[in-house]
């Protein structure tokens, strides 16, 4: 994500729905042939009454967090907030009976979100565009910048089903605390059914976040191995050059739970716990069999997140620390060919 807070207009958490074509759709259609059909944007974001560059500014001349957001919204519609004229709440159409992939995308500025779906069970097949080992859940927690795509089936009576989405802060931090809601709603006349209802996880929760985060794993099969890079180097990259990096949360000051992103390339979680990293001890506990692969991670409050990556670019991805300055890039040397190298700048390139 770019780092002007103009863009709170177009991005937030974005769900898309495509229906498969066929029920009993398995993890292993969905990942390379089937036609997906039935493309449905849900659409959430975190939303402000203000200009959010008006905002922005505001707090940057007070030298203080800017105000949080009044809402978040799941594409475009907050779900019923006091005082908004939501309409219930963005429909998410289904049929009953069939297998549904969510594509969900967290897109706020600033929040993890829990996203739950009332009597539908989520299982989780992708986190960043890497697949991972299937596993169920029945509530996902999402960094901003990260993606997540689960498979729900439609097997429940004909009805209407709350869709909820709510704030993780489990450290003192002020956070817009309204949940955004939207319906799963079967094709059928539904109209008088009443909505099942779902409550969110407690905005403290955790523990949820945790059994979430520790159940992702890299597939890790004979077709799709998980080659973890041995760490060469710690300080300087020369190309093709191996990285470990401990991402240590646990600053006196506002200890939030931290997005990364690392632009251009995967990278492999490989350890992550509370405290601080222990260079001597907590290698021991790293998963190097098939920990998760992506590219966005969440490190937690007051702990420690370990990542295995070649050659990179990382910086914070709370929009509000990127407008601080917080943000930091590696210098990558060139290889050997021009397909290993930066390409040098056009001729006509104005100079200053
Ligand atoms: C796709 O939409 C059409 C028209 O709304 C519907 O007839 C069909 O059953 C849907 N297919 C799936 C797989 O949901
Ligand atoms: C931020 O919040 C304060 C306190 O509610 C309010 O007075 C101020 O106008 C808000 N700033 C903006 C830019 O909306
Ligand atoms: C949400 O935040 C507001 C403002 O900080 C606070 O007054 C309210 O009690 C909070 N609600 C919940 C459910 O935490
Ligand atoms: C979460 O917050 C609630 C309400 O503020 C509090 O009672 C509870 O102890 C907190 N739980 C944890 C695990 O911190
Ligand atoms: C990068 O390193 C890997 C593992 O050592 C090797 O397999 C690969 O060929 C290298 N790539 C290049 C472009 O040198």
């Amino acid at each position: 994500m770019a780092s002007t807070w103009l863009q709170v207009v177009a991005l937030t958490v974005i769900l898309v729905a495509w229906a498969f074509p066929r029920v009993d759709c398995r993890i292993r259609n969905y990942k390379f042939n089937v036609v997906m059909t039935n493309t449905t944007r849900l659409c959430k974001r975190e939303w402000w009454r203000s200009d959010t560059e008006a905002v922005i500014d505001q707090a940057q001349k007070l030298g203080q967090a800017p105000n949080v957001s009044d809402a978040y919204t799941i594409n475009g519609n907050p779900g019923s907030v006091t005082g908004c004229l939501a309409n219930g709440g963005f429909k998410l159409q289904v049929d009953q009976g069939k297998t549904y992939m969510l594509r969900i995308v967290n897109a706020a500025l600033n929040e993890e979100l829990f996203f739950r779906i009332a009597n539908h069970k989520l299982t989780i097949v992708e986190v960043d565009a890497v697949y991972v080992k299937p596993f169920t859940t029945d509530t996902i927690i999402i960094a901003p910048g990260q993606t997540t795509n689960a498979i729900i089936t439609t097997t429940q009576k004909l009805g209407k089903y709350l869709v909820t989405v709510s704030p993780f802060m489990d450290a003192p931090i002020a956070v817009d605390n309204l949940t955004a809601t939207a319906s799963l709603y079967y094709s059928g006349d539904v109209t008088s059914t009443i909505t099942k209802l779902v409550a969110p996880p407690p905005q403290n929760s955790t523990r949820v976040a945790n059994n979430f985060i520790n159940s992702l794993k890299s597939l890790n099969s004979a077709i799709y191995p998980t080659k973890i890079t041995k760490v060469q180097s710690y300080i300087d990259f020369p190309y093709n050059s191996t990285v470990q990096l401990v991402l240590q949360d646990t600053g006196m000051i506002a200890p939030e739970s931290h997005p990364i992103h690392l632009h251009g390339f995967n990278f492999f979680v490989v350890g992550r716990g509370i405290g601080n990293f222990n260079p001597t001890k907590d290698p021991k506990s790293f998963n190097l069999v098939d920990p998760v692969e992506r590219n966005t991670v969440g490190v937690p409050t007051g702990g420690w997140t370990a990542i295995r990556f070649r050659a990179d670019n990382p910086d914070c991805h709370l929009e509000v620390h990127t407008t601080w300055g917080l943000k930091m890039a590696y210098v990558v040397d060139n290889g050997e060919g021009p397909l290993e190298s930066i390409i040098p700048p056009p001729s006509d390139l104005p100079k200053c």
